[in-house]
């Protein structure tokens, strides 16, 4: 039998809080229900619709802490929620929909408050997300239980594209391992995206003295050397923060590898403070790529650039 630790999750609407985290690999169950809230009893959907029962709709995510951590499970729940919404995810407001994170430990906070803090820091606002020990929680009717297995049409806050990713983030985990190589590392990411999410261009670049020098890809033919500052990969990389181009011809100094780039998004490689690379893709279409886009595809920049992930 695994080890089992548990973590309380309120996520907005929980059927899709459920749905996503039961397809973590390391999660060994996902139970919807209700959390934090002021009556001693367990209480019912309608009950807690009303608004006035304080409870909160939780998933407790039931996990196996040899496969999967603590801040790493606390980095997906950021990567599915708006942290700076108050009692608002997706199409669904109130109390109940409110975010939180719910601990049981104690030493549990302090895995946690890292994550916490850097994702404040990250979108510079203090977030709506509470942060609290778990006071109570009761499991929904056996109806909300995989809701969406049951109901595939349903109602579903979370982006489908975050689903797509989580698949891709865990193989891409589980394929590179502790491959120690750069190169091999990169190769992989470039082959699984591209093949993955049949975007026009999607490929390295590596910080070779004053240059980025083309790395492995997948995608037609590109340019060799790109100058620090220059086209798209050069902001990215002087600037030590993710582009996103909505339009290329409205990027000054974008430099056009192929004419059938539309859009583009550049997510620079960093490891202990340098900027080693940045991970380049291109579409075919103008507007492809938005804010989930790159918090994805900064985790899987970050898990290319890195051998021992926490
Ligand atoms: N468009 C990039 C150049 C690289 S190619 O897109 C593969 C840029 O402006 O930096």
């Amino acid at each position: 039998m695994a080890a089992s630790k548990s973590i309380w999750f309120a996520g907005g609407c929980f059927w899709g809080t459920e749905h996503f985290f039961k397809g973590v690999d390391g999660v060994l169950k996902a139970t919807a229900g209700y959390a934090n809230g002021h009556l001693d009893r367990q209480p019912s959907y309608e009950d807690v619709y009303t608004d006035t029962t304080g409870f909160a709709e939780t998933v407790e995510v039931a996990y196996d802490p040899a496969r999967i951590s603590l801040p790493e499970l606390t980095d997906l729940y950021f990567a599915i929620i708006d942290p700076l919404s108050l009692n608002r995810q997706g199409g669904d407001a109130g109390t109940r929909y409110r975010t939180g994170i719910y601990y049981g430990p104690e030493e549990d906070l302090s895995l946690i408050l890292p994550r916490y803090n850097a994702e404040s820091e990250r979108l510079g606002a203090p977030l709506a997300v509470e942060l609290e020990p778990l006071r109570n929680f009761y499991p929904a009717e056996e109806y909300h239980q995989q809701y969406l297995d049951k109901n595939p049409g349903g109602y579903c806050h979370i982006p489908l594209a975050a689903f797509r990713y989580l698949r891709l983030y865990q193989d891409l985990k589980a394929l590179l391992g502790d491959e120690p190589d750069l190169i091999a590392r990169m190769a992989s990411a470039a082959a699984l995206l591209g093949e993955r999410m049949k975007w026009h261009w999607t490929g390295f670049y590596r910080v070779i003295g004053e240059k980025l020098v083309l790395g492995p890809y997948c995608g037609p033919l590109a340019c060799l050397r790109i100058g620090y500052g220059k086209g798209v990969c050069g902001t990215a990389w002087k600037e030590r923060r993710t582009v996103i181009v909505p339009d290329v011809d409205r990027f000054p100094g974008h430099i056009a590898c192929s004419s059938l780039s539309r859009s583009e998004i550049v997510v620079p490689l960093i490891k202990e403070g340098d900027v080693i690379a940045v991970l380049d893709i291109d579409s075919a279409e103008t507007d492809t790529f938005g804010p989930d886009d790159a918090r994805w595809l900064q985790k899987i920049a970050n898990l290319t650039a890195q051998v021992s992930i926490p």
